[in-house]
Order: structure tokens, then sequence, then C-alpha cells
């Protein structure tokens, strides 16, 4: 029982005061020294990582009256492979992928939408793949497992299908979410993956999938 008390004023504490922070959109607890510690540690680096100071040469791709999309290739200098670096290692921290950020693979293109404010608020990491597994509707019914754990778990085509283009991965920031932003970045990438020519929906494939990518997948492939 007191187990159970304390559970409750833990929690109490835990969402006094919670609010999201505008610049790095951490939702933690003033209130809370240890929250609030890590969100001072997460802001400065998240700060840090989303800003863009701007490019001597940059290859702009597209400009909307919100942004820019820039494209980063391989053997761009040192600065911009740097700056992808950092927001990869952002976006992989809030996939919870563990791994270290391998050295930028020479066939690897990445878009940074630019706001005008100047900070990289969506990023669309790709590489050129053969053939891709299509993501096969969700079984439904009372025995669907629902838990966190399995909603990664799709369940895949065995059958290969031709791709000519994979996205590794796609984040927009989570204050500028929907806002078309990742449909953008996609757009953009289909018309500049491959030079001379525009990538039907059935030439890309998003790989591993999140809850959010697969609802945004799902909604741009009309699928
Ligand atoms: N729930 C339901 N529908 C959605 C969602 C969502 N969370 N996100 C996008 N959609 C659909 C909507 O229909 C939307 O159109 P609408 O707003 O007019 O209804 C349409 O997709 C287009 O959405 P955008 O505004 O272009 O998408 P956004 O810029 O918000 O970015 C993204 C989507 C990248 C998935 C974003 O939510 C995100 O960064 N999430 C966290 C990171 C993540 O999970 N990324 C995917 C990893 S998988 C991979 O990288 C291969
Ligand atoms: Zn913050």
């Amino acid at each position: 029982k007191e187990t159970k008390d304390q559970l409750i004023i833990d929690a109490g504490q835990k969402y006094f005061g919670a609010t999201m922070c505008k610049s790095c959109g951490m939702i933690y607890a003033a209130s809370n020294p240890e929250d609030e510690l890590q969100h001072v540690q997460h802001h400065h680096r998240f700060v840090e990582g989303i800003k863009y100071t701007g490019w001597k040469k940059e290859r702009v791709v597209a400009e909307f009256w919100d942004g820019k999309i820039v494209l980063v290739l391989p053997r761009d200098p040192s600065y911009a492979i740097r700056k992808v670096e950092d927001v990869q290692e952002l976006v992989d921290n809030e996939l919870g992928f563990q791994q270290v950020v391998p050295k930028y693979p020479n066939k690897t293109k990445t878009l940074l939408f630019i706001s005008d404010e100047k900070k990289v608020v969506g990023c669309l990491i790709a590489e050129p793949i053969k053939q891709a597994f299509r993501v096969m509707s969700e079984p439904t019914g009372p025995e669907t497992p629902s838990s966190k754990e399995c909603q990664r778990a799709w369940q895949c085509s065995d059958v290969p299908e031709p791709a000519v283009c994979g996205i590794s991965r796609i984040w927009v920031f989570r204050l500028k979410r929907r806002k078309r932003i990742a449909r953008r970045l996609v757009d953009t990438l289909r018309n500049c993956f491959m030079f001379g020519c525009f990538l039907s929906t059935n030439e890309i494939a998003f790989s591993d999938p999140t809850p959010d990518g697969k609802l945004f997948a799902t909604k741009y492939c009309n699928t």
C-alpha cells in the first residue's frame, strides 16, 4: 500500500508543471531537478545540432515560402558532412537507435530542410537499393498484439520487389510536424535521387518504419 501511495505522489510531482520547451521540443517538469538537468543537457546538444549557419557552397534543390531544402553528397566539404552527422545523431537518439553513426557512406544522399529561422527542421537520408519487401496490412482481430514492443514488427512480404531508393531515415522536428515538411522532402528526393528522372512511389522504400513513419509512408504512397 505504501508503495502505491508513493507512486502516486511521484507521478503527481512528475506531471506538476510539465512544460514543452519551445526550442528543443522536450517535455519535462521544470519543478523536478533531475528532469531539469536532463533538459539542460538535451537542450544544448539539440539546439547546437540543428543550428544552420549557412554554407559558402550549398546545393539548394527546392525553395518554399517557409524554408529550403539542401542536398548533401558524400564528397561535400567536411563542414557539411559534419552537420549531417550531428543531425543524424539527434535523429537516431530520438528513434532509439543505439549504434554509432558510421562514416558517411559514399552513395548516401541527404536532404536537409532548413527553416527560415536557420534551423535544420527536417532530415531525409537515402541510399540506392536493389530490392525491397512490401509491408503487408496489419493483421486485425482480438489477438493482435498492441504493446509498444510489437509495434515495430510489421509483417513483410517475402517476395522481393525491385526498388531504386531506400529511405533509411526521415525525421521532422517535433514542433514542425504536420506542415508537409516530410512530404516535401520525399517529393524532392524523388526528383533529385537519379539524374533526369522522377522516381515513382513504387521505386522508393522506407526501411524499418516507426509507427509515425508508417502512417506517413502509407499516406504518402496512398497504399
Ligand atoms: N499520424 C497520422 N498521420 C500522419 C502522421 C502521424 N503522426 N504523420 C504524417 N501523417 C500523414 C498525414 O496524412 C499527413 O497529411 P495531413 O497533415 O495533411 O493529414 C501526411 O502524412 C503528410 O505528413 P507531413 O506533414 O509531410 O509529415 P511530417 O512533416 O509531420 O513528418 C514524420 C512525418 C517524419 C514521420 C514525423 O512525424 C517524424 O519525424 N516522426 C519522428 C521520427 C520518425 O518516426 N520517423 C520515421 C522513421 S522511419 C524511417 O526513417 C524510414
Ligand atoms: Zn529545450
